[in-house]
């Protein structure tokens, strides 16, 4: 297939006929909430004004020959499908739900090339719908932190590849990212750190309510991440009382400098950090800070951390992850945790897990994840030496680091099999496929757009489309020539991505 499609729809079916010419000519009817999303990428891609008065055109009789693109809501089909079919005089999409309306119009998007005469859409049917509910991007913004400005430029970014879920990382080692009116001291001591030194910052809850809701109309769902009981040394800046000294026996400092309790932390260490787990006083602080998380977050899941916690001895480990899923669940959230969790025994039923060891597992990470399903959980897959979109896509790229088996090309991120990554688990035991993107090199949009792109469009497909190899075009060689193909409409998007030299770009 040679149409620039990513994620790989379901069914393409290219029709012999002439394309749709796209004018200012064109009515677009139906949907409003869609037409506006239309009307926006074809200004964008096009610089051409659609008409977006649905009303209007429905009640003008004159203009029923009138070319159009219909979005419709029509109920029919599995949640987030949709159905797009294109000829010389019209564009229908049709949605299962709002969110398969909105892809639809990414589709559409992705569709649109400049021809001698114009702007023109080819002929073609396609009906489409995902395989994983759940389709992630990460954000670490608390190794830099990265304000509401850069975060809706990535989430709109990640939606137009058909990712529904937007996780952030709002606490680490570095900085505490969220204000709480329970636990105010956590901005006001432990937030303007970051790596290297910088400035840091943190989210209001009108900054944070304001991600949600733009989220919310990119449809994607906000699962914010405090993690614990690692990684939790700048809350020791702000309630010294939960946080235990630093663990320096078994840490992995990354050449950064040392710790100190009380002082900020600016290296790229992992594992020194915990929680004082069993203190009264660490719980009511798991208390407050969920429960105010909880209510800030109107999506179904919190993620609680649990990776790295070398400094915590492996039954407070227990003790404290089983007893903090219990208190999501009991405030009305599914837990989600990393992998390392599954090692408690009693984490709250239905507790998701987070995958984050290799493709080909080593060090009983998959017997973890593995511990989630058996307690009637699922899990998300995030394959660092495939989905870590901040791995090095080359040995002498600027940013990056190189732990997750060194760099990570674009064959690589493509080339893995989501349910063949942990043995033993059902299609029904993965919840969905999420591509981290923690920062520890990582300042800006720019920085982030050099990293994720072009890879976030590989982890796009795991998450979206059949499983690899399941059809002809489930290829590398067919995702390198359709990602290709995107290039013109990622530049129209302002994404600054580097042009992959695993890739022939279409200028
Ligand atoms: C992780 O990369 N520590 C989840």
């Amino acid at each position: 297939m040679s149409l620039p499609l990513v994620p790989l729809p379901a069914s393409v079916t290219p029709s012999p006929g002439a394309p749709f010419l796209l004018t200012d000519d064109v009515a677009v009817t139906g949907d409003a909430d869609a037409a506006g999303v239309l009307h926006r990428l074809v200004l964008t891609r096009t610089g051409l004004h659609l008409a977006t008065d649905a009303a209007s055109e429905r009640a003008e009789p004159a203009h029923a020959g009138r070319a159009a693109i219909d979005v419709t809501v029509d109920g029919d089909g599995p949640p987030e499908s949709y159905r797009l079919a294109v000829d010389e005089h019209r564009v229908s999409i049709r949605g299962a739900d709002a969110a398969g309306v909105f892809y639809g119009v990414q589709t559409l998007g992705q569709l649109i090339a400049r021809s001698p005469d114009g702007w023109v859409v080819p002929a073609v049917d396609i009906a489409d719908q995902p395989r994983y509910e759940y389709r992630g991007v990460m954000l670490d913004v608390a190794r830099h932190f990265h304000d509401v400005a850069t975060v809706t430029a990535y989430l709109e970014r990640a939606a137009s590849l058909k990712f529904n879920v937007l996780h952030l990382h709002l606490s680490d080692d570095q900085g505490w990212r969220l204000a709480l009116s329970r636990r105010p001291e956590l901005t006001a001591r432990a937030s303007s750190s970051a790596v290297g030194g910088g400035d840091g910052g943190f989210y209001t809850a009108d900054d944070y309510r304001a991600i949600v809701a733009h989220a919310a109309a990119n449809h994607m769902t906000v699962v914010p991440e405090f993690d614990m009981p690692g990684h939790t040394h700048a809350v020791g800046l702000a309630y010294p009382e939960v946080a235990a000294a630093p663990a320096l026996d078994r840490w992995d400092a990354a050449g950064g400098p040392t710790p100190v309790a009380g002082e900020t932390y600016t290296g790229i260490g992992v594992g020194f950090s915990s929680l004082r787990i069993g203190a009264a006083a660490t719980d009511a602080f798991v208390d407050d800070i969920l429960t105010e998380l909880a209510e800030l977050t109107p999506g179904p899941y919190l993620h609680f951390g649990g990776d790295e916690a070398h400094g915590t001895p492996a039954a407070d480990f227990a003790e404290f992850v089983a007893r903090t899923s219990r208190v999501i669940a009991g405030l009305g959230k599914t837990p989600i945790a990393w992998h390392e969790a599954g090692a408690a025994g009693d984490l709250a039923p239905g507790t998701i897990g987070q995958y984050w060891g290799f493709v080909t597992p080593t060090d009983g990470a998959d017997d973890r994840a593995r511990a989630f399903v058996a307690r009637g959980g699922r899990v998300i897959l995030s394959p660092a030496d495939a989905v870590y979109l901040d791995m090095k896509p080359t040995a002498d790229a600027p940013l990056g680091l190189t732990w997750a088996n060194g760099p990570t090309s674009l064959e690589r991120a493509y080339s893995w099999e989501p349910g063949e990554v942990v043995s033993g688990i059902s299609e029904d035991g993965i919840l969905g496929v999420e591509a981290p993107l923690w920062t520890e090199t990582v300042r800006d949009l720019d920085d982030i757009d050099a990293l994720a792109f072009p890879r976030i469009a590989a982890a796009a497909e795991a998450a979206w489309s059949v499983p690899a190899g399941a059809v002809d075009d489930r290829t590398w060689e067919s995702f390198r020539a359709r990602v290709g193909g995107l290039g013109p409409l990622w530049t129209t998007f302002g994404i600054r991505f580097p042009a992959s030299p695993e890739v022939t770009w279409t200028p």
